[in-house]
């Protein structure tokens, strides 16, 4: 049963495919624990049971390192690694007869794991000691804690192993993990770590085993240190080795690869780099070692790194800077968010200026001043956000942050409501900064779609005081517009053109631009299918629509314990949140006058059903067509390729996948492409796709 559970483990943690479920291991284990509790004697000390031993008793022991544990010198670009590669070719030329500078050198490459370096001592098969690196002489002796590790081997697979050897790896925890501890953490009212690596160190350096049993950590082996046999030879190659260390237990790195000459090793740099996002833990760069072993005592030592291998390192995700002030955003809904300006500084490959703190709570819990160093993170696309503040880096003089009782544009009251983490600007839209984003939602695409109106131009128009409702858009006059600075008469014109045109939106889309709270696109479609029109829309009694909605939710929980057939609710998929969000809404007369004098203006939605829409879509000629862009194409600019794609039915992605049907390639097109053409899919230029739209649906192709 031992051996079975050990197998279960490793195929979990191991090998990342266990074979059973969660609950069987969990039974067998509580089998385990049942029968060992009768025959104490039989008890194994490498039983899965015995992860967790007696807590330490003061700090731990000081471990020496048998063979240094040394660290890694840095490359930061693609120079650096040409230059690594040069420097190991012409040492290894000077010191092997015959060898030449120019051959090329194979290499093995593998992550970076961002963690902490764990050296394991293993005495014939059995785990026998575990430290941490220290300072690369010694180490604490952290044995118990690592015995609770499941992905650390107590005992090897096979039989074919020195009888004395150490194993180098990183200890570390899955992002999952890491969040999920501290959800727990948070909910406990306990500490919660900054990162996975410093849970991870946390989680180590207990003196309690059983504390560090409870924390998910997870190993992954990268070498191996002393070894001492009379038998087992140590594997020639890097690559090798890592094989031969997946073969006796231990997870290795799930990205490696083989090749020669600097090239190869950028190309995996360039690889791991675009999937970074999506491993299951963090990495911090890649590291590139000369293959053959036996060549780097050959290359050795420059202080204690080593000359055979080297890291190069990702954009730092996580970098230090200073708050400068913290401001408030007031947002469509007038949502009042408080944003933290930083001292620009470069983090996850972009310079980073702004953090949004999200609400009051937020900058509470995280207790952000100005004046604070704080830690700033950036991963993959996610927005900037401010992890924490560093105690140690305080001013003496800082400024808390308080949420103001006034809107900083409008000066009306700001409320927050009980149950709410939001604070809200009550001014509607008598608050320009409530008016603008209203009138940006009101003309974007997906809204009115009005056709030159941009962002710049409605701010300017606000303050001008031309528009102080959407409705004022259907009275601004062509040679009104004209006079503007940087307008002219040609583009005056074509913008009353898209202002007119948009009086006959569909109802959906019409809805959508209302920017009701909590009606988004799907539910104004949803709307305008049950109600057809606006006026049946106004004349809804919504309250008590909201109540006979409410009524009947409560009787089909009665009818379905009764076991009894349900009555159908009306509007599914309409929550209570949005009925209520719509009575407000239609209840208001600020509302009112605004739906009355876009009538007035002429601006008529159309009824159009969920299904006349989805049918249009589904017979366009390129529906179900997955298109990405790349590069710049010499006459369409990107949104125009993507609106004339769209138009024809086809959806257009932001990456390269199997899903992927068509890629449009222009000028300076760089890894799309390179993706684009490992999966062998179509690649086309701005001309092939022009006249593909052409035969397609003659007449489309003219933006
Ligand atoms: S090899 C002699 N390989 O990076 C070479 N180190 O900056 C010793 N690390 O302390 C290290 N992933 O903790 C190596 N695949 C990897 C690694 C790795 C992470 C850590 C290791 C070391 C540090 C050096």
């Amino acid at each position: 049963m031992t051996l079975q559970l050990e197998r279960f483990a490793h195929e979990y943690y191991v090998l990342d495919s266990p074979s059973v479920p969660d609950a069987e291991y969990d039974r067998l284990f509580v089998e385990l624990q049942a029968l060992e509790a009768r025959f104490p004697a039989l008890v194994d000390s490498q039983s899965p049971t015995q992860r967790v031993g007696a807590k330490a008793s003061q700090a731990f022991k000081s471990v020496d390192h048998p063979t240094p544990m040394l660290s890694l010198n840095n490359a930061f670009d693609t120079d650096d690694v040409n230059g690594f590669d040069r420097r190991c070719r012409e040492a290894l030329a000077a010191s092997i007869p015959g060898r030449s500078e120019d051959e090329p050198l194979e290499y093995c490459a593998e992550l970076k794991f961002d963690g902490l370096a764990v050296n394991l001592r293993y005495e014939n098969g059995l785990l026998a000691q575990a430290a941490t690196r220290g300072d690369g002489s010694s180490g604490e002796d952290v044995t118990a804690n690592i015995r609770t590790v499941k992905a650390v081997p107590l005992r090897l697979l096979g039989d074919t192993w020195p009888e004395v050897f150490e194993v180098r790896g990183e200890a570390l925890m899955y992002k999952r993990d890491f969040q999920a501890l501290n959800d727990r953490q948070r909910a406990t009212q306990d500490k919660v770590f900054v990162n996975p690596r410093n849970a991870a160190a946390g989680s180590l350096r207990q003196l309690d085993p059983a504390i560090t049993a409870a924390r998910p950590l997870r190993f992954f082996a990268y070498g191996v240190g002393l070894w001492q046999s009379s038998s087992v030879q140590q594997p020639a190659t890097h690559a090798q080795l890592l094989g031969w260390l997946a073969q006796v237990g231990f997870p290795v790195s799930p990205l490696q690869i083989t090749g020669y000459g600097a090239q190869a090793l950028i190309d995996f740099y360039q690889h791991v780099g675009r999937v970074r996002a999506s491993l299951a833990f963090e990495i911090d760069g890649v590291v590139y070692k000369v293959n053959r072993r036996e060549w780097h005592e050959l290359l050795g030592y420059v202080a204690r790194a080593p000359r055979f291998a080297v890291a190069h390192k990702f954009a730092p995700e996580e970098v230090l800077t200073q708050v400068l002030a913290i401001e408030i955003q007031v947002g469509r809904t007038g949502a009042l968010t408080p944003v933290a300006r930083l001292n620009p500084v470069f983090v996850g490959g972009t310079t980073v200026s702004n953090a949004t703190l999200h609400n009051e709570d937020e900058v509470r819990r995280k207790d952000v001043r100005i004046g604070d160093t704080v830690i700033v993170r950036r991963a993959g696309d996610v927005i900037p956000e401010v992890v924490q503040v560093v105690p140690e880096r305080r001013p003496a003089v800082t400024t808390m942050f308080v949420m103001p009782d006034r809107c900083p544009v409008c000066a009306s009251a700001v409320i927050r409501e009980p149950g709410e983490t939001a604070s809200r600007c009550s001014g509607g839209l008598i608050c320009k900064a409530q008016r603008t984003q209203a009138i940006i939602h009101f003309a974007s695409r997906r809204a009115l779609d009005i056709e030159g109106l941009g962002d710049k131009l409605i701010e300017r128009l606000i303050e001008l005081e031309w528009l102080n409702s959407p409705a004022d858009l259907y009275r601004l006059g062509q040679s009104q517009l004209a006079e503007l600075e940087r307008l002219g008469e040609k583009s005056a014109a074509n913008l009353i053109a898209s202002i007119n045109a948009s009086k006959q939106r569909p109802l959906a889309r019409f809805l959508f631009a209302l920017g009701v709270r909590h009606v988004g696109e799907e539910v104004a479609r949803q709307l305008a299918q049950e109600y057809g029109s606006l006026a049946a829309l106004r004349d809804e009694n919504w309250a008590a629509r909201h109540a006979a909605k409410a009524a009947i939710v409560k009787e089909n929980l009665r009818l379905r314990k009764a076991g009894q057939p349900l009555q159908v609710v009306p509007l599914e998929g309409i929550g209570p949140e949005i009925t209520e969000s719509l009575s407000r809404f239609f209840a208001d007369p600020a509302s009112r006058q605004i739906l009355d004098d876009l009538q007035v203006q002429g601006v008529v939605p159309q009824p159009q059903t969920v299904a006349a829409v989805s049918s249009e879509v589904a017979a366009r000629p390129l529906s179900g067509q997955v298109f990405v862009l790349t590069g710049s194409l010499p006459t369409l600019s990107r949104d125009q390729a993507a609106e004339l794609l769209r138009a024809a039915g086809a959806g257009v992605a932001s990456s390269v996948s199997k899903k992927t049907n068509f890629v449009v390639a222009g000028e300076a097109a760089g890894s799309k492409l390179e993706r684009a053409r490992e999966l062998n899919v179509p690649v086309l230029d701005e001309a092939g796709l022009l006249k593909m739209l052409a035969e397609l649906n003659p007449g489309a192709a003219n933006p």
